[in-house]
């Protein structure tokens, strides 16, 4: 084949690419419309659950009548006292970033039930469960957490701390498990070593505060002036207020930095690390329908192998282990959620928003079953 016929094809195949990738781009960000109607399964056994029928903001969300699961084999039907909300689930409700409809269905989302943390006292066992009984206290994560009940794996949740009620165990699944797997997994986190967590006061910044003490390091939390105080109460042997420092402009140095932000580049925050120091990309900036923060995560795995620090980007898996190792904790005082807001299964929409807002201290919560009077809170830290 002469050089210019080799060029030829070189350059029809990466046009062809070229095409396929815009194809993709543009199927991967059409928004089908919404029903009118619930078209949705409803049978016999109903349930109240909120549920979305197309891609979008808040208001595409409706409180529906729904099939009530059944436990298929490994899982359990938990009737749903209290579920947590995380940025996780505007994700999914506006199937943003759009790549990620390459498993939650293009479109428009092929499972209508949205929520992942759950809390609340198991109704039914499926085939082969020996884990938990019937009437156990039990939270974790699972599809569809936000509505009366759901089903979930038993390798994903575990059972409630007597002393934590189900607002607190709700609010612990997704933040405290990424916190922790960020600390300990990604982390590499030993006793003593110097800890930045950027994003102190958010969901999962509040658990890694917390964790990171429990786990003997020294924590610096980085939050804005009206959370300050918060996140000394959790433990933070110092903090930051990132309206008057900026901590990569620092002079202090840290064996391991938390980002729960990503609003400083990579090179930026490796003016803040130890030599060997280790950096874990939790969460990033939205922008960028295709990929949002899997930008910052992509760029993350890229820069690593080129500087003696560490970037790691997480992708957190629940899992029972963790869930019961947070339990210990919250058993033995030693962790506890920040509740800043409490919402109805109805208002889901305006929890959701809140959450998107940004701004949340600690956790949002839906309580659909009231609270135990008769429960001792969980013992503060
Ligand atoms: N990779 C994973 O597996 C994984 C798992 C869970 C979450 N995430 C991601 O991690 C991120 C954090 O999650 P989250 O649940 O903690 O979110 P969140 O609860 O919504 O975080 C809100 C908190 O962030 C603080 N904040 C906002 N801008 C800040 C800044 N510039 N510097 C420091 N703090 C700032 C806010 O405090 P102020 O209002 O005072 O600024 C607020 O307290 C999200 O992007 C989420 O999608 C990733």
């Amino acid at each position: 084949m002469t050089v210019k016929r080799r060029y030829k094809v070189l350059g029809t195949i990466a046009a062809v690419l070229l095409v396929a990738f815009l194809a993709l781009v543009l199927t991967l960000g059409h928004n089908s419309a919404c029903p009118s109607r619930y078209t949705g399964p409803v049978g016999e056994r109903q349930m109240s659950a909120v549920i979305y029928q197309c891609y979008g903001g808040p208001d595409v969300l409706q409180l529906q009548r729904t099939a009530k699961p059944t436990p298929t084999e490994g899982r359990v039907l938990v009737s749903v006292y209290a579920a947590g909300v995380n940025p996780l689930d505007w994700h999914f409700l506006r199937g943003e970033p759009t790549v990620m409809r390459l498993s939650s269905g293009i479109g428009r989302p092929t499972d209508e039930r949205l929520g992942v943390d759950f809390a609340g006292i198991v109704e039914a066992v499926g085939k082969d469960v020996t884990q938990v009984q019937v009437g156990d206290r039990v939270f974790g994560g699972a599809g569809g957490a936000f509505g009366e009940f759901v089903s979930a794996h038993v390798t994903s949740l575990a059972r409630i701390p007597g002393n934590v009620s189900f607002a607190q165990a709700a609010a612990v699944p997704v933040a405290a498990v990424t916190a922790l797997q960020a600390l300990r997994d990604k982390g590499e986190l030993q006793p003593g070593q110097k800890v930045l967590i950027n994003g102190a006061s958010g969901g999962v910044g509040t658990y890694a505060v917390q964790i990171a003490k429990a786990m003997g390091a020294d924590v610096t939390g980085v939050c804005s002036t009206r959370n300050v105080e918060l996140v000394r109460s959790l433990g933070a042997d110092h903090v930051i207020d990132y309206t008057r420092e900026d901590f990569t402009k620092g002079s202090q140095r840290y064996d391991l930095i938390i980002d729960n932000v990503g609003n400083h580049s990579l090179l930026d925050t490796r003016k803040a690390l130890v030599p060997r120091g280790i950096a874990v990309t939790v969460g990033a900036s939205s922008d960028g329908r295709l990929l949002g923060p899997l930008t910052k995560m992509l760029a993350a795995q890229i820069l690593s192998p080129f500087v003696d620090q560490q970037f790691r980007p997480i992708l957190a898996d629940i899992n029972a282990a963790d869930l019961t190792t947070l339990a210990d904790l919250m058993a033995a005082g030693k962790l506890r959620a920040v509740i800043d807001r409490t919402y109805e299964l109805a208002q889901t929409a305006a929890a959701i928003r809140y959450v998107e807002s940004g701004r949340a201290r600690g956790k949002v919560v839906i309580q659909l079953q009231p609270s135990e009077a008769a429960l001792p809170t969980a013992a503060q830290p």
